[in-house]
Protein backbone atom coordinates (compact mmCIF):
# COMPACT_ATOMS: atom_id res chain seq x y z
CA UNK A 1 0.00 0.00 0.00
CA UNK A 2 1.59 3.60 -1.03
CA UNK A 3 1.13 6.27 1.79
CA UNK A 4 1.81 10.08 0.90
CA UNK A 5 3.97 11.83 3.48
CA UNK A 6 4.50 14.90 4.27
CA UNK A 7 7.58 16.38 6.64
CA UNK A 8 6.87 19.25 8.57
CA UNK A 9 10.98 20.37 10.24
CA UNK A 10 13.77 19.05 8.18
CA UNK A 11 16.80 18.65 10.25
CA UNK A 12 18.53 15.61 11.99
CA UNK A 13 15.59 13.19 12.16
CA UNK A 14 13.91 13.77 9.06
CA UNK A 15 17.71 13.51 7.39
CA UNK A 16 17.55 9.84 9.13
CA UNK A 17 13.95 8.78 8.12
CA UNK A 18 15.10 9.93 4.43
CA UNK A 19 18.02 7.75 4.43
CA UNK A 20 16.33 5.03 5.67
CA UNK A 21 13.39 5.11 3.19
CA UNK A 22 16.15 5.22 0.64
CA UNK A 23 18.07 2.58 1.89
CA UNK A 24 15.25 0.15 2.90
CA UNK A 25 12.73 1.40 0.45
CA UNK A 26 12.44 -2.25 -1.73
CA UNK A 27 12.64 -4.11 1.63
CA UNK A 28 9.76 -2.16 3.29
CA UNK A 29 7.50 -2.93 0.07
CA UNK A 30 8.03 -6.79 -0.60
CA UNK A 31 7.63 -7.68 3.28
CA UNK A 32 5.43 -4.90 4.79
CA UNK A 33 3.68 -3.77 1.70
CA UNK A 34 4.29 -0.67 2.64
CA UNK A 35 5.13 2.43 0.01
CA UNK A 36 5.92 6.08 1.60
CA UNK A 37 5.93 8.66 -1.01
CA UNK A 38 7.49 11.87 0.07
CA UNK A 39 5.20 14.50 -1.10
CA UNK A 40 5.56 17.87 0.61
CA UNK A 41 8.32 19.27 3.12
CA UNK A 42 8.13 22.73 4.92
CA UNK A 43 11.23 23.91 6.65
CA UNK A 44 11.37 27.32 8.17
CA UNK A 45 14.88 27.73 7.23
CA UNK A 46 15.60 25.27 4.16
CA UNK A 47 12.48 26.07 2.46
CA UNK A 48 9.64 24.40 1.46
CA UNK A 49 8.51 21.79 -1.02
CA UNK A 50 4.85 20.41 -2.46
CA UNK A 51 4.74 18.45 -5.31
CA UNK A 52 2.41 15.84 -7.40
CA UNK A 53 4.46 13.52 -7.82
CA UNK A 54 7.06 11.47 -5.72
CA UNK A 55 9.75 13.11 -3.94
CA UNK A 56 13.28 11.63 -5.31
CA UNK A 57 14.90 11.25 -2.01
CA UNK A 58 18.50 10.55 -3.22
CA UNK A 59 18.24 14.32 -5.33
CA UNK A 60 16.62 15.71 -2.15
CA UNK A 61 19.59 14.06 -0.02
CA UNK A 62 22.22 15.37 -2.41
CA UNK A 63 20.87 19.08 -2.49
CA UNK A 64 20.73 19.13 1.68
CA UNK A 65 24.28 17.72 1.59
CA UNK A 66 25.26 20.20 -0.29
CA UNK A 67 24.39 22.59 2.20
CA UNK A 68 21.40 24.08 -0.70
CA UNK A 69 17.48 24.85 0.24
CA UNK A 70 15.23 22.37 -0.34
CA UNK A 71 13.14 24.91 -2.48
CA UNK A 72 16.44 24.34 -5.19
CA UNK A 73 14.90 20.63 -6.03
CA UNK A 74 12.76 21.88 -9.00
CA UNK A 75 15.39 24.28 -10.30
CA UNK A 76 13.32 26.29 -13.08
CA UNK A 77 9.58 24.45 -12.57
CA UNK A 78 7.37 26.38 -9.97
CA UNK A 79 7.42 25.29 -6.57
CA UNK A 80 3.86 25.50 -5.29
CA UNK A 81 4.57 25.88 -1.99
CA UNK A 82 7.55 28.40 -2.16
CA UNK A 83 5.40 30.91 -0.38
CA UNK A 84 3.17 28.72 1.99
CA UNK A 85 3.24 28.65 5.74
CA UNK A 86 3.41 24.76 7.32
CA UNK A 87 -0.23 25.12 8.29
CA UNK A 88 -1.15 26.20 4.45
CA UNK A 89 0.77 23.17 3.19
CA UNK A 90 -0.66 20.71 5.41
CA UNK A 91 -4.17 21.65 4.10
CA UNK A 92 -3.11 21.67 0.38
CA UNK A 93 -0.60 18.49 0.39
CA UNK A 94 -2.91 15.57 -0.71
CA UNK A 95 -0.47 14.08 2.35
CA UNK A 96 -2.24 11.16 4.56
CA UNK A 97 0.31 11.21 7.25
CA UNK A 98 2.11 14.58 8.25
CA UNK A 99 5.11 14.02 9.67
CA UNK A 100 5.76 16.73 12.78
CA UNK A 101 10.21 17.08 13.09
CA UNK A 102 10.21 20.83 13.98
CA UNK A 103 12.13 22.04 17.30
CA UNK A 104 11.09 21.15 21.02
CA UNK A 105 9.46 23.54 22.93
CA UNK A 106 8.95 22.50 26.48
CA UNK A 107 7.63 25.60 27.66
CA UNK A 108 4.99 26.35 25.01
CA UNK A 109 5.15 23.56 22.70
CA UNK A 110 4.76 25.55 19.60
CA UNK A 111 4.26 25.97 16.70
CA UNK A 112 4.38 21.79 16.97
CA UNK A 113 1.28 21.88 18.41
CA UNK A 114 -0.49 23.75 16.02
CA UNK A 115 0.22 22.02 13.22
CA UNK A 116 -0.68 19.13 14.49
CA UNK A 117 -3.78 19.80 15.59
CA UNK A 118 -4.12 21.28 11.62
CA UNK A 119 -3.23 17.94 10.34
CA UNK A 120 -5.92 16.58 12.44
CA UNK A 121 -8.81 18.41 11.77
CA UNK A 122 -7.57 17.95 7.97
CA UNK A 123 -7.72 14.36 8.54
CA UNK A 124 -4.37 13.35 8.46
CA UNK A 125 -2.62 10.74 10.76
CA UNK A 126 0.26 12.58 12.19
CA UNK A 127 3.59 10.90 13.66
CA UNK A 128 6.06 13.26 16.14
CA UNK A 129 9.43 12.78 17.45
CA UNK A 130 8.93 16.09 19.22
CA UNK A 131 8.61 16.25 23.19
CA UNK A 132 6.62 19.14 23.52
CA UNK A 133 3.04 18.38 22.65
CA UNK A 134 3.29 15.04 23.24
CA UNK A 135 4.70 16.39 27.26
CA UNK A 136 1.69 18.99 27.20
CA UNK A 137 -0.95 18.07 25.27
CA UNK A 138 -1.05 14.45 24.39
CA UNK A 139 -4.44 13.57 25.51
CA UNK A 140 -6.61 16.32 23.44
CA UNK A 141 -4.39 15.16 20.63
CA UNK A 142 -4.74 11.74 21.04
CA UNK A 143 -8.64 11.93 21.27
CA UNK A 144 -9.05 14.56 18.76
CA UNK A 145 -7.29 11.74 16.36
CA UNK A 146 -9.62 9.04 17.88
CA UNK A 147 -12.61 10.84 17.43
CA UNK A 148 -11.78 11.00 13.53
CA UNK A 149 -10.35 7.32 13.05
CA UNK A 150 -6.27 8.84 13.00
CA UNK A 151 -3.42 8.00 14.63
CA UNK A 152 -1.73 10.02 16.60
CA UNK A 153 2.03 8.35 17.83
CA UNK A 154 4.82 9.56 19.66
CA UNK A 155 6.82 6.85 19.84
CA UNK A 156 9.98 8.70 19.62
CA UNK A 157 9.46 10.98 22.05
CA UNK A 158 11.12 8.68 24.67
CA UNK A 159 14.58 6.04 24.04
CA UNK A 160 14.21 7.23 20.22
CA UNK A 161 13.92 4.04 18.30
CA UNK A 162 13.91 1.62 21.20
CA UNK A 163 10.50 0.25 21.24
CA UNK A 164 8.44 1.52 24.71
CA UNK A 165 5.07 2.34 23.78
CA UNK A 166 4.58 0.25 21.07
CA UNK A 167 5.92 -2.95 23.53
CA UNK A 168 2.27 -2.16 25.52
CA UNK A 169 0.19 -2.05 22.18
CA UNK A 170 1.42 -5.54 21.68
CA UNK A 171 4.04 -7.50 24.12
CA UNK A 172 2.80 -6.05 26.98
CA UNK A 173 -0.63 -5.63 26.64
CA UNK A 174 -2.52 -6.74 29.36
CA UNK A 175 -0.20 -5.67 32.09
CA UNK A 176 -1.06 -2.87 34.67
CA UNK A 177 2.40 -0.46 35.39
CA UNK A 178 3.03 -0.05 38.63
CA UNK A 179 6.38 1.99 38.67
CA UNK A 180 8.31 3.34 35.88
CA UNK A 181 11.87 4.08 36.09
CA UNK A 182 14.90 4.63 33.95
CA UNK A 183 17.52 7.10 32.27
CA UNK A 184 16.01 9.10 29.83
CA UNK A 185 18.41 11.36 29.09
CA UNK A 186 22.12 10.24 26.88
CA UNK A 187 23.57 13.07 27.39
CA UNK A 188 23.65 12.84 31.48
CA UNK A 189 24.62 9.46 31.12
CA UNK A 190 27.39 9.90 29.17
CA UNK A 191 29.23 13.03 31.30
CA UNK A 192 28.55 10.35 34.48
CA UNK A 193 30.06 7.41 32.24
CA UNK A 194 33.44 9.56 31.25
CA UNK A 195 33.65 11.37 34.31
CA UNK A 196 33.79 7.54 36.12
CA UNK A 197 35.49 6.02 33.62
CA UNK A 198 38.10 8.22 31.51
CA UNK A 199 38.51 10.50 34.04
CA UNK A 200 37.26 13.59 32.23
CA UNK A 201 36.20 16.57 34.11
CA UNK A 202 32.05 17.54 33.74
CA UNK A 203 33.09 20.38 31.34
CA UNK A 204 34.83 17.77 28.47
CA UNK A 205 32.42 15.34 29.19
CA UNK A 206 29.76 17.88 28.02
CA UNK A 207 31.72 18.91 24.83
CA UNK A 208 31.99 15.65 23.59
CA UNK A 209 28.26 14.60 24.16
CA UNK A 210 27.69 18.14 22.14
CA UNK A 211 30.66 16.92 19.65
CA UNK A 212 28.62 13.51 19.45
CA UNK A 213 25.24 15.56 18.21
CA UNK A 214 23.18 14.30 21.44
CA UNK A 215 23.11 17.28 23.43
CA UNK A 216 20.16 19.88 23.49
CA UNK A 217 20.67 23.07 21.62
CA UNK A 218 20.36 24.22 24.96
CA UNK A 219 22.61 21.32 27.14
CA UNK A 220 20.87 23.24 30.39
CA UNK A 221 17.90 20.90 29.45
CA UNK A 222 19.83 17.94 29.44
CA UNK A 223 22.48 18.55 32.98
CA UNK A 224 19.55 20.28 34.75
CA UNK A 225 17.12 17.80 34.17
CA UNK A 226 14.38 18.90 31.85
CA UNK A 227 14.80 16.50 28.66
CA UNK A 228 13.92 13.37 31.17
CA UNK A 229 11.61 15.41 33.12
CA UNK A 230 9.49 16.27 29.66
CA UNK A 231 9.92 12.44 29.13
CA UNK A 232 8.39 11.00 32.80
CA UNK A 233 5.47 13.59 32.06
CA UNK A 234 4.78 11.68 28.64
CA UNK A 235 5.70 8.47 30.11
CA UNK A 236 3.46 9.40 33.33
CA UNK A 237 0.43 10.35 31.19
CA UNK A 238 0.55 7.87 28.33
CA UNK A 239 1.24 4.79 30.98
CA UNK A 240 -0.60 5.91 34.44
CA UNK A 241 -3.37 8.48 33.15
CA UNK A 242 -1.52 10.83 35.38
CA UNK A 243 -2.87 14.22 33.63
CA UNK A 244 0.37 15.74 35.07
CA UNK A 245 2.02 19.02 33.34
CA UNK A 246 6.47 19.34 34.09
CA UNK A 247 5.61 22.13 37.04
CA UNK A 248 4.23 18.99 38.72
CA UNK A 249 7.32 17.09 38.65
CA UNK A 250 10.24 17.44 41.11
CA UNK A 251 13.74 17.83 39.35
CA UNK A 252 17.33 17.94 39.95
CA UNK A 253 19.85 17.53 37.30
CA UNK A 254 24.02 16.54 37.56
CA UNK A 255 25.53 19.79 37.45
CA UNK A 256 26.24 19.39 41.61
CA UNK A 257 27.95 16.16 41.10
CA UNK A 258 31.69 15.74 41.56
CA UNK A 259 33.91 13.33 40.51
CA UNK A 260 35.07 12.67 44.19
CA UNK A 261 31.31 11.66 44.46
CA UNK A 262 31.00 9.73 41.74
CA UNK A 263 34.02 7.59 42.65
CA UNK A 264 33.63 7.62 46.00
CA UNK A 265 30.03 5.88 45.11
CA UNK A 266 31.66 3.52 43.16
CA UNK A 267 33.78 2.46 46.06
CA UNK A 268 30.57 1.36 48.19
CA UNK A 269 29.12 -0.57 45.79
CA UNK A 270 27.09 1.82 44.72
CA UNK A 271 26.63 3.79 40.78
CA UNK A 272 25.18 7.73 40.55
CA UNK A 273 22.43 7.71 37.61
CA UNK A 274 20.12 10.30 36.17
CA UNK A 275 16.96 8.65 37.69
CA UNK A 276 13.24 9.71 36.00
CA UNK A 277 10.78 7.86 37.46
CA UNK A 278 7.00 7.95 38.23
CA UNK A 279 4.76 5.91 40.93
CA UNK A 280 0.77 5.75 41.13
CA UNK A 281 0.25 6.62 45.26
CA UNK A 282 -3.44 6.42 45.78
CA UNK A 283 -5.25 8.41 43.01
CA UNK A 284 -2.17 10.32 42.28
CA UNK A 285 0.95 9.81 40.40
CA UNK A 286 4.08 11.25 41.99
CA UNK A 287 7.09 11.67 39.56
CA UNK A 288 10.39 13.27 40.05
CA UNK A 289 14.07 13.60 38.45
CA UNK A 290 17.21 12.96 40.31
CA UNK A 291 20.67 11.64 40.55
CA UNK A 292 20.48 8.63 42.63
CA UNK A 293 22.74 6.35 44.03
CA UNK A 294 22.09 3.16 42.97
CA UNK A 295 23.17 -0.25 43.54
CA UNK A 296 25.64 -2.14 41.10
CA UNK A 297 22.89 -5.26 40.93
CA UNK A 298 20.35 -2.74 39.60
CA UNK A 299 19.84 -3.42 35.95
CA UNK A 300 19.87 0.62 35.25
CA UNK A 301 23.38 0.66 37.05
CA UNK A 302 25.01 -1.13 34.23
CA UNK A 303 23.67 1.06 31.42
CA UNK A 304 26.95 3.33 29.98
CA UNK A 305 27.84 5.83 27.38
CA UNK A 306 24.44 7.65 25.68
CA UNK A 307 22.55 4.49 26.44
CA UNK A 308 18.76 4.64 27.95
CA UNK A 309 16.72 2.05 30.00
CA UNK A 310 13.95 2.25 31.54
CA UNK A 311 12.20 -0.24 34.27
CA UNK A 312 9.01 -1.30 34.34
CA UNK A 313 6.97 -2.61 37.34
CA UNK A 314 4.24 -5.03 36.28
CA UNK A 315 1.32 -6.46 37.35
CA UNK A 316 2.09 -9.53 35.97
CA UNK A 317 5.78 -9.99 35.04
CA UNK A 318 7.71 -7.83 37.42
CA UNK A 319 10.29 -5.84 36.84
CA UNK A 320 11.05 -5.58 33.13
CA UNK A 321 14.10 -3.73 31.88
CA UNK A 322 14.33 -2.43 28.32
CA UNK A 323 17.63 -0.89 26.95
CA UNK A 324 18.96 0.67 23.91
CA UNK A 325 19.53 3.89 22.07
CA UNK A 326 18.04 6.92 23.22
CA UNK A 327 19.06 9.76 20.83
CA UNK A 328 20.41 9.65 17.17
CA UNK A 329 19.66 10.39 13.56
CA UNK A 330 19.48 6.84 12.52
CA UNK A 331 17.79 5.79 15.84
CA UNK A 332 15.09 8.76 15.98
CA UNK A 333 14.71 8.79 12.24
CA UNK A 334 13.42 5.01 13.07
CA UNK A 335 11.08 5.50 15.72
CA UNK A 336 8.79 7.82 12.62
CA UNK A 337 9.63 4.46 10.62
CA UNK A 338 7.72 1.88 13.37
CA UNK A 339 5.38 4.66 14.03
CA UNK A 340 4.29 4.24 10.26
CA UNK A 341 4.49 0.94 9.93
CA UNK A 342 2.03 1.09 12.65
CA UNK A 343 -0.54 3.34 11.00
CA UNK A 344 -0.37 0.89 8.16
CA UNK A 345 -1.32 -2.02 10.38
CA UNK A 346 -3.88 -0.09 11.37
CA UNK A 347 -5.34 0.90 8.21
CA UNK A 348 -4.90 -2.57 6.68
CA UNK A 349 -6.11 -4.65 9.57
N1 LIG B 1 19.39 15.46 24.38
C1 LIG B 1 18.66 14.23 24.42
C2 LIG B 1 19.54 13.19 25.11
C3 LIG B 1 18.31 13.80 23.00
O1 LIG B 1 20.73 13.45 25.34
O2 LIG B 1 19.03 12.12 25.45
C4 LIG B 1 17.21 12.79 22.90
O3 LIG B 1 15.97 13.23 23.39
Amino acid sequence: MEYKIGLIGCGTVCRGLLEILLKKGEYLRDKFDFEAKIVAICDKLKGSLLIQEEIDLEKLLRLLDEGKRIDQYLQSRTNEAEVMDPHEMIEKSDAQIIVELTYTDIQTAEPATSYIRKALRSGKHVVTSNKGPAALYYSELKEMAQKNNLCFRIEGTVMSGTPVFSLFECGLAGNEIKEIRGILNGTTNLILTKMEEDNMDYKEALLLAQKMGYAEADPKADVEGYDALAKIVILSNVFLEANITPSDVKREGITFLTRKEILAAIEEGFRYKLIAQAKREGTKVKASVSPQKLPLSDPLAGIRGVFNALTFDLDLLGKITIQGPGAGKIETGFSILSDMLAIHRFLTK
